[in-house]
């Protein structure tokens, strides 16, 4: 592309447009795994992640959550709200599967009783370490009231996607999903990917998302 380059990260990489208020992101074909240790490309990545991206943004609009989506301008690449991000990833699990299988030793595949959502601090050099909200309050990373809503927003979200991917035979297992501020008000950021989610078919189990690049 030829715009200002903003920002490059594992991923992705974000562009300047004319519009302060809006940058372009491109979806590369890079994918890394356990904090860029592990490094590959896999061909056409990019192009899935910005079409099933747009797609999940759209549906959660249609639902009324905010979000950064502006429009597709090309197959890689999303044009967006600029936010001022919460440094905080924000994961909802309904299955039990990677960090939460090794962190209680639950079974692969077990179903949770209830949407349990989880804070991580953004921060490479930490390797992304789990918060609880005190941990939060008290690095003022985000207030308490942001923090209830950032709970009650991700499962909302959740119940849509959810629903949405069920009666296509998809099991949606845990996902990532991060926010930030437009004009005073929350909106959900970043990507809705195989990248960022867990998905398993539903009939065969079959994993369908970044795992069998973790796991080879
Ligand atoms: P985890 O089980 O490794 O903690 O991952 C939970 C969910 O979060 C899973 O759907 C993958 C997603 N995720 C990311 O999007 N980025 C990350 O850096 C990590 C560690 C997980």
């Amino acid at each position: 592309m030829n715009a200002t380059l903003i920002y490059e990260g594992k991923a992705k990489k974000v562009f300047a447009t004319e519009n302060p208020g809006q940058v372009l992101v491109e979806f590369k074909d890079d994918a890394t795994a356990f904090n860029g240790q592990k490094k590959g490309q896999i061909a056409g990545k990019g192009v899935i992640n910005a079409k099933i991206s747009t797609h999940l943004f759209r549906l959660l609009e249609s639902h009324n959550i905010m979000t950064h989506f502006v429009d597709q301008p090309s197959e890689r690449v999303l044009l967006v709200k600029r936010l001022r991000m919460v440094p905080l990833e924000v994961v909802v699990r309904n299955i039990v599967a990677g960090s939460l299988k090794q962190r209680t030793g639950l079974a692969e595949g077990t179903s949770l009783a209830f949407p349990v959502v989880e804070f991580y601090f953004k921060n490479d050099e930490l390797g992304d370490p789990l918060l609880n909200d005190d941990h939060i309050r008290a690095m003022n990373l985000a207030s308490s009231d942001l923090t209830s809503r950032l709970k009650h927003e991700a499962r909302h979200i959740n119940d849509i996607l959810q629903n949405y991917l069920n009666d296509r035979g998809l099991l949606l297992v845990d996902f990532k999903l991060e926010f930030g501020m437009a004009d005073g008000v929350l909106q959900l950021g970043d990507e809705i990917s195989p990248d960022t989610c867990r998905l398993w078919d539903r009939s065969s189990g079959k994993k369908l998302d970044k795992d069998r690049f973790r796991q080879d």
